[in-house]
This record gives C-alpha cells, structure tokens and sequence, in this order.
C-alpha cells in the first residue's frame, strides 16, 4: 500500500500556497465540473467525459491528484509549476512511471482545506476519501457553534476536526482505530498549517483518557455485513456495532451542555423504536441526554438483503443467514440519518424525538428541534405560544382524502403536510384546519383560543393549557411559527 511522506514544515506551507495560487479550490473545482457542490464534481458527467489534451494548471491537477489519472510527463510539465511538481513529488503524491505522472493518494480541497486519503477501498484499512455524497452529507450535520474542545471519533482524513480547528473550536481531535486514517490525518493537519488539533490511533474514545469534549461526532462504520471487507465500512452483523459502543461510551466523554452528531444506520426493533435503543444504550446517564433522530432513509430487512444481492455485495447463499440474523433480533427497519445528542444542563425531564428530513433540512433545523423540544420538555413552550403572535407557516399543503363510496368519491379525512423545518404529516382534527387559517401573525395564542371557544369550533370548556399543547404539536411538525 502507498506510504505517504511528510514534508518539513516550509515544504507543508509551500505546497499549501502553490495549490491555492493555483486556483485548486472548491469554486474552481465546481465550476469546471459544472455541479453545485464540491462532493458532485468527482460523479460529474463532465468531468468523467473529460479528455485530454488538457487545457491548464487546474485542469491537469484535477485531473492527476483528484482524479487519480495519469499524464505524460510532458504534458504536465508544460501545464504545472516545476516547484509544485518537485513538492508533490518528494512527497511521494506525484510518482513517475513509465514516463507518466500518476497519483497514487488522492489530494483535494473541502470546503477549502487540502485533504489526502486513498482513492479507493482496495485493503482493509483503506483511508476513506472526504470527496464523497457520504462525508458531505456529515459534514452538513455537525455542529459548528464555537466551542473548546470538538473530537471526531472514526475521523479517517480527519476532516471534521480539521474543520473544526479552523473555524469553531479552540482545540480539535480526531481519533481512529486504523494507524493509516492517523497518520493521514497528522499529514493534513500539517498540510493545512493547524496547531490547534491533535491526531490519535485507539478504539473509539480509548485516546481521550479521563478529557470530557464540547462536541462530539461521529460518521462511523454502520453497514451490517456477515464477512469483514473493511475497517471503514463493517459494522457487524446487525450494523450497530459500532454505533453501539460510541454512543454507550458517550456519557463518560461528552461535557456537561455539549452535544453529539452522528450519522449512521441503526434499526429500529420489535416494540422498540431505534432513538429510543439509543436512550437505553446510554444506561444509568440516560435521564440528562435529550435525543433526536432525523432519519434521511427507512428500509425494510428484506430489501437491504436484495439490494446487498443485487449489488453484489453479498452472496445469495446468504440470504438465509441475513434472514436469521435480523429475525433473531427482532429487526424491522433499517434507519440511515443523524442521531443527535445533548447533554442538557437544567432539570427539566429529557426527550427523545424523530423527524424525517427534507431537501430544506440542514443543521440549523436540527439546533431549531433542539431548542424547541427542549422548551416543550421544560413546559416553557405553552407560555411563549400563549403570549407570542402565531402564524401558519407558508408553504403548508391541505389535502383532501377521497374514498370512492357507493361508486362516488366521497372526502373521508384531510391531511397537512410541512417540508420545512422536516418532512411532516399530520391527520388534522377540524379545528385545527380552522385555526391555521387564522393564524395571521396578529393574535396570540390565547386570543386565538378565546376567538375558537367564541366562535363554537372549539368546546367553551377547552381548558387552555391543553389548548397550548396542542399548539405545540402544530409548531413541532412545522405547520404553525411563532
Ligand atoms: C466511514 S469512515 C469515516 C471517515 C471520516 N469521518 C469521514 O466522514 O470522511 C469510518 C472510519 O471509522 C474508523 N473506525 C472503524 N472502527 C473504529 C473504531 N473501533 N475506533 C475508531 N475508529 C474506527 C475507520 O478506520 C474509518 O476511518
């Protein structure tokens, strides 16, 4: 397997400044690929069309040390700085062969840092690329709140934490189990010029000894495999094995107030949904954590085996052995999104929630759920929907249930339906129906009430504090603002 070299420290900042001068940066990247966002370009029908000759500096660099393609030496000595080409070379991520240039590591930007890691999966210890929908999708869900101490467990390239040292935390950790993801980590600490984070090889949080963190997140192995292919990837048979165990630690690792982002599989089980599995892996701690699932995808057993099939993951020999293994624990549903985790600090009681995300749900939605479950947990949410103007959010959708009856469609129910902040449904009772559309931004919860008992559409002995809960169900599924 490719060793990596590490250059000095003027080397580490020459490199640094050559690439950016050179204009190899996220923007660059995407608008050659002509994609959006930076983890499209590597899938970019442009880019996987693309041929030589090629045409500039960045054109050969994407093409050589993201796209792991090779060059003549000519064509690349005609395109890029000698001095670049002498750095990457002594740094063993431009190797000659055969009078070709090749790149045996992949190096490129994420949200502008330099980031070093294998290309592909080819041994067990492989160093998973930051480049993927995957890591993009996790990026997208930490948390990035200033903060003092932030480790990413499972960290691979580091990439989080190497955010994370840049932009929000005093002093950032990444830890993982494979020396190879270590020390790849180490070079791109170094590469980026970033003293304040620290790289360490160990079982999940064994490198942390007795230090607690503000933050924690995780993108750890979760796919339920019967035989190891890799460190990255397997997660035992059921998936949760190491999801399991990060979050069973968590109580001894995470500081009073901080908070936790993981996006893994897990499942939910017979009589026991997945987030709350969660709650029960956190053991005697359990009662100071408040925990939310936001779940991107739900998949039953049986089609998690045939897509393991079909994609050759798996053998269909094995369909059997998946059938017990799943069986055997009760397994209905295989759920892939973000377990979010805090750790609260006041004495209301916990909650444990799920939503499902939409297009529109990014990680300030989820510090809203965070926010606002915790005020319904601490019963401060009646108060400030009692005294706060409401209003109907906008983009809501009534739809009308139809039956066909005696052989005529006959409206039997109705449904609302929110995108924002999460992807919601909700059979409303009739006044409910008639409250949003009075909820203009003017009144208050407590007028509202009072209008609805005036107007008989509510029971003039609706005690207004259930009033108020109500109302909370409508701001939690995203119908009502406040
Ligand atoms: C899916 S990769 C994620 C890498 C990186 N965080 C990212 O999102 O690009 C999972 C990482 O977990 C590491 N890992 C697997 N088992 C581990 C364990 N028991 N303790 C620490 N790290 C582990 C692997 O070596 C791999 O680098």
């Amino acid at each position: 397997m490719t060793p990596i070299r590490f250059g000095t420290e003027e080397q580490f900042t020459a490199l640094r400044r050559l690439l950016r001068d050179a204009g190899y940066n996220d923007a660059t990247l995407c608008s050659r690929a002509q994609v959006s966002s930076i983890y499209e370009v590597l899938a970019s029908e442009i880019r996987q069309k693309h041929k030589p000759p090629l045409d500039d500096t960045i054109d050969a660099l994407m093409w050589v040390l993201l796209e792991g393609r090779s060059i003549s030496m000519r064509s690349w000595q005609h395109l890029v700085p000698g001095e670049l080409t002498d750095l990457l070379m002594a740094m063993g991520l431009l190797v000659d062969q055969a009078d070709e240039f090749i790149c045996p590591l992949a190096l490129y930007p994420v949200e502008n840092l330099y980031v070093i890691s294998d290309r592909n999966s080819s041994t067990a210890d492989s160093v998973y690329p930051a480049l993927v929908e995957n890591t993009g999708r996790f990026l997208d869900i930490i948390p990035r709140s200033r903060c003092e101490s932030f480790l990413e467990v499972c960290g691979g390239t580091g990439i989080a934490a190497l955010l994370g040292a840049r932009d929000f935390a005093a002093h950032s950790y990444a830890f993982d189990i494979a020396e190879r993801s270590v020390e790849f980590a180490e070079f791109n600490r170094r590469l980026n010029g970033l003293a304040n984070m620290t790289n360490s090889a160990g079982d999940l949080y064994a490198p942390a000894g007795p230090k607690t963190f503000d933050r924690i997140v995780a993108h750890p192995p979760y796919v339920p495999v019967l035989k190891p292919k890799a460190i990255f990837h397997d997660g035992g048979d059921d998936g949760e094995q190491i999801v399991k165990r990060i979050v069973e630690d968590l109580p001894a690792y995470l500081a009073p107030g901080g908070e936790f982002a993981m996006l893994s599989m897990g499942s939910d089980r017979k009589d026991t949904p997945y987030e709350h599995r969660v709650r029960e892996w956190l053991g005697k701690a359990q009662a100071e954590f408040d925990i939310a699932l936001v779940s991107r995808r739900i998949m039953e057993p049986a089609d998690f085996v045939a897509r393991s099939v079909m994609q050759g993951r798996s053998d269909s020999s094995e369909i059997d052995q998946w059938k017990r293994v799943f069986g055997s624990r009760g397994v209905t549903a295989l759920v892939y999104g973000t377990i979010l985790i805090r750790r609260k600090t006041g004495n209301r009681p916990a909650f444990t929630v799920r939503r499902q995300n939409s297009d529109r749900t990014n990680r300030a939605e989820m510090d809203w759920l965070l926010d606002w479950e915790g005020s319904v947990a601490g019963a401060t949410a009646t108060a400030q929907l009692l005294d706060g103007a409401l209003t109907a959010a906008p983009d809501i959708e009534l739809r009308v249930v139809n039956r066909l009856q005696d052989g005529d469609w006959a409206a039997t129910g109705y449904q609302l339906q929110a995108d924002y902040p999460f992807s919601m449904e909700l059979q409303p009772q009739p006044w409910m129906i008639y409250l949003l559309s009075k909820c203009d931004g003017k009144k208050t919860g407590r007028e509202l009430w009072q209008q609805l008992i005036d107007q008989e559409v509510i029971f003039p002995g609706t005690p207004l504090d259930q009033f108020a809960t109500a109302l909370t169900v409508l701001v939690s599924g995203g119908f009502l603002h406040l």
